[in-house]
């Protein structure tokens, strides 16, 4: 039976023509593409119907630049119901993409120079934003076995250049879930040396029991005044083609110095009302539809977790955020990137190598897998592999 996740519901001729970034449509044919991270599955009918509805007029007009007041209204009372973050409307901007957001808090924070934390690994977006403002990202190393960071490690790299700390919560590619002690010490360090907080939360709707989601913002008024929160609509909601993403300043009059800052009222004029339209829908209507998927992705993870850990060579951490494996692949003796390179080649299955230009030097030694598929094309996918690195 053809459900939302059933094998059935991935239609691979469609991805082969619509899924760039790495994955159906940039592979040889035969390929299996487990590599960047967004879904195989169609969205929710929600969000479709409600694109299908705006568009049966024919209008097209200027949105306004500042973003629809009702996709900034679903935002905030979705972020105050749902993560315990309080603030207005108007402290929410949309952006094209949680990527562009992520740049837009760069250039708002830094002056040439300025030093942003950020962890190691973490996705390229963070170093690639601070160093497109003029700063400089400094590594703080994540212990990869329990996915935490040291925190007299941390402490010791605020220096008097210090503007930022960003945090990837859930962590991409390493799948932890961070827990109100962490994050607690991420305020307080923030508090002691008057810091701006990025807190990436693209993945927050990813997260498999026992963790427990908690969204920086919503630890106290003091961590709230000085966290920007990011969130995209391209993991939870497969929107990754609508560009939707939007950041919650820390109070309305920064909201407000951000949004000159991004020419959304000069030139660029705001994000495109479709994939807000479309946006206000998931979040107004498909919860239901992520609630599914959850269950669908924590069955594929534990498949995903079981089979990479009986391979021999292979040492895998248990995601409990994010619908992505990073397997430690080092006992092989190859690089990540020879590692990806063979596995294309020989099992015809695409990872992402734990490369530094993806991940940061931290990451070498591993490749990261995206488990959203269907269970049939991830098995085959992970059989591939096994039989691929059997041979070596
Ligand atoms: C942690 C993180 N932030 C941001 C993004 C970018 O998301 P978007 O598609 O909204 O640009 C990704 C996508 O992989 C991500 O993993």
């Amino acid at each position: 039976m053809k459900t939302f996740f059933s094998d059935e519901a991935v239609e691979l001729d469609i991805l082969k023509q619509r899924a760039f970034n790495l994955r159906w449509a940039t592979v040889p044919e035969g390929t299996i593409a487990l590599t960047a991270a967004d879904p195989d599955f169609p969205c929710a009918p929600e969000i479709r119907n409600a694109i299908m509805d705006y568009t049966k007029s024919g209008y097209f007009s200027y949105g306004p630049p500042e973003g629809l007041p009702s996709f900034r209204k679903t935002v905030a009372e979705g972020l105050e119901t749902r993560r315990g973050i309080q603030g207005s409307s108007k402290q929410v901007i949309p952006t094209n993409s949680a990527a562009y957001a992520m740049f837009l808090i760069a250039k708002y924070v830094l002056e040439p120079g300025d030093e942003v934390i950020i962890f190691d690994p973490v996705d390229f977006l963070f170093k690639k934003s601070v160093e497109s403002a003029g700063g400089t990202p400094v590594y703080c190393p994540i212990e990869k076995s329990f996915a935490t960071f040291n925190r007299e490690e941390l402490r010791s790299l605020v220096t008097p250049k210090t503007k930022m700390i960003a945090v990837c919560n859930p962590h991409n590619p390493l799948g932890h879930v961070l827990t109100r002690d962490e994050l607690q010490f991420i305020a307080d360090l923030a508090e002691e040396h008057d810091l701006y907080i990025m807190s990436d939360e693209i993945w927050s709707d990813i997260v498999f029991p026992p963790a427990e989601y908690i969204s920086l913002a919503s630890l106290s008024k003091e961590a709230a005044k000085r966290t920007f929160t990011v969130y995209g609509f391209s993991k939870t909601f497969g929107l990754a083609g609508l560009r939707l993403g939007f950041v919650h300043c820390p109070t309305e009059e920064i909201a407000e110095e951000v949004l000159e800052l991004s020419e959304m009222r000069t030139t660029a004029y705001g994000v495109t009302t479709l994939s807000q339209i479309a946006g206000e829908a998931a979040w107004k209507h498909a919860w239901y539809y992520v609630d599914e998927f959850l269950e669908h992705l924590t069955e594929v993870r534990d498949i995903a977790y079981n089979w990479l850990n009986a391979i021999p060579g292979v040492d895998c951490r248990k995601p409990y955020g994010t619908y992505l494996m990073f397997p430690d692949i080092s006992s092989f003796g190859k690089t990540s990137t020879e590692m990806a390179d063979y596995l294309m080649k020989e099992a015809k299955v695409a990872v992402v190598p734990g490369a530094a230009k993806w991940f940061g030097p931290g990451a070498e030694g591993h490749i990261r897998i995206c488990f959203s598929t269907s269970k049939k094309i991830l098995m085959e996918g992970l059989d591939r592999i096994e039989q691929a690195l059997v041979k070596l």
